[in-house]
């Protein structure tokens, strides 16, 4: 039998979390609103024609914050065009994906979705066609009080009080050559520190969020970060990351060992930060946005098929990824991994939230249903919240492609403020089950009252409309603890959450 061992103390911090971990996205994208979260037809639509049954299963997550419009969208996204009366606003081509946006969604309606679903929203601003003047305006539009020509319009469009948005992106993936609008990241950095300064002018509660590279892979890597933090460090808050895994070898253990990457990447992107921080000996600290996460990849030769056919449509099925069980994992080995780094990384979301590379799926006129990866992210944003703790591992490795000495368990633990602690591991053993001893007796008499397990025998194993409970969460018999070191029992390949009261 394999065995490991976990060491906690209750004073072994890594940080407070920050509830915009656990944020997701929503971009104009497919049928992410469309057919998504909104449509009215539908039996289960509210007045507003949003989907209940929808929400119901946001709600159900645990979304504190939501990223909107976009994505690659809002870089050549006219935000006055989603506001005022629907039947005057106008249809647009959206050049990042190929559709037809209609703008029946716009910024008031889903302010209202998000305030309806208990998140936050936070808004990017288009710096790819546009710059400083628009990104200010839709600040003044969105959170001014009143008696200026934008906040008045704000009024005269249904919405007195402000919308309140603190957290705002000035752009998306501005170093990708599929961007409307690509720049240099010098070219980038100017225009984000001027759209950063004039934004704060009009409202100094909002933070900002700057565009990191697109992808630890991306060629300018390191040296984006760097050139663009000289020009804009002062006056942003945050730097972005963007980052998705993919399997298309069917290499189980590779694939799962893709966490030391993202663990790599968010070191790297630290450490960059507080270079430039000293470069420029400032007292600020810029921390991290992991504002795309997931696992990406099963969507796209289906995506080159509907454009051949479709192109120009509105709401395309686009980026509708089926994810298997082995996608839960390595969410959930992600979901670790951000936890890990929680006094750095402070806002961090699953891309996306609904059928585009999603938890949550629709059927038009039909159901909706959990993907796999739904289980992970809904255990961690439930139970990870409190104070994170730096679990002690000590774990049997493996080698695999591109890295050597994988730890085949990988945890983290949280202990909420009333003082009850969560671990969450991943077995990462393709075929043994392992022997997990936890040493807690920093906390006194403390007993485990759940063992939570995902676990399916088949990897590629998926959750569809027809079949939605074929990999769910099940209960594990949890036996009484033995003086502060209960044991319990990994399956091979699961997804565990040990609660402890
Ligand atoms: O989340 C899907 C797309 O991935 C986003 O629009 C873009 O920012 C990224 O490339």
């Amino acid at each position: 039998m394999k065995q490991a061992k976990i060491i906690l103390d209750r004073d072994y911090r890594i940080s407070r979390i920050d509830e915009r971990i656990y944020g997701s996205f929503i971009e104009h994208l497919g049928r992410a609103v469309y057919g998504g979260i909104y449509e009215p037809g539908h039996p289960l639509a509210d007045e507003l024609g949003f989907r209940t049954d929808v929400m119901e299963a946001v709600k159900k997550l645990g979304v504190p914050l939501v990223r909107y419009p976009g994505g690659n969208f809002v870089s050549g996204f006219r935000w006055e065009d989603s506001v005022g009366p629907v039947e005057e606003r106008p249809k647009r081509l959206d050049l990042a994906w190929f559709t037809t946006e209609t703008n029946e969604v716009g910024l008031h309606e889903f302010a209202r979705w998000a305030e309806k679903a208990g998140s936050r929203i936070m808004y990017a601003v288009n710096l790819g066609t546009r710059g400083p003047e628009q990104a200010r305006d839709i600040v003044e539009y969105a959170n001014h009080p009143g008696n200026s020509r934008l906040s008045d319009l704000r009024i005269q469009n249904g919405r007195k009080d402000p919308l309140g948005i603190k957290l705002w992106c000035l752009g998306n993936e501005m170093d990708g050559p599929w961007q409307m609008g690509q720049k240099t990241a010098y070219e980038y950095g100017r225009i984000a520190n001027e759209s950063a300064k004039m934004m704060k002018w009009v409202d100094p509660s909002i933070e900002l969020v700057a565009c990191g590279s697109s992808s630890s892979e991306m060629p300018t890597f390191g040296d984006w970060e760097l050139t663009m933090l000289n020009e804009c460090y002062e006056n942003i808050d945050y730097v972005s990351l963007h980052r998705y895994y993919a399997n298309p070898t069917g290499d189980t253990a590779g694939f799962l060992a893709r966490t030391m990457d993202m663990d790599d990447f968010i070191k790297s992107v630290v450490s960059i930060c507080d270079a430039v921080k000293g470069k420029k000996h400032s007292k600020k600290q810029v921390n991290l946005s992991f504002d795309e996460w997931n696992v990406w990849y099963h969507s796209r030769e289906q995506d080159e098929e509907i454009w051949k056919r479709e192109k120009w449509d509105r709401a395309l099925p686009l980026l509708e990824d089926i994810y298997n069980f082995e996608d839960a994992l390595l969410v959930g080995s992600m979901l670790i991994t951000l936890l890990r780094n929680c006094d750095r990384v402070k806002i961090a979301c699953l891309a996306q939230l609904v059928n585009v590379i999603a938890p949550i799926m629709t059927r038009n006129g039909g159901g909706c249903w959990a993907q796999t990866i739904y289980y992970p992210f809904m255990h961690a944003s439930r139970y990870g919240r409190g104070t994170a703790l730096r679990a002690i591992v000590d774990s049997p490795v493996y080698d695999c492609a591109d890295y050597e000495g994988v730890p085949t368990v990988d945890a983290v633990a949280t202990q909420a403020d009333d003082g009850s602690l969560t671990v969450f591991c991943v077995n990462r053993d393709l075929t043994d089950p392992c022997a997990l001893e936890l040493d807690l007796r920093s906390f006194g008499r403390i007993e485990m009252k759940e063992h939570i397990v995902l676990h399916h025998d088949d990897v590629h194993a998926v959750n569809t409309e027809e079949n939605p409970n074929e990999v769910v969460p099940a209960a594990l018999p949890v036996t009484p603890s033995d003086g502060g070191r209960p044991q319990v029992l990994l399956p091979p390949l699961s997804w565990n959450v040990l609660r402890f009261a």
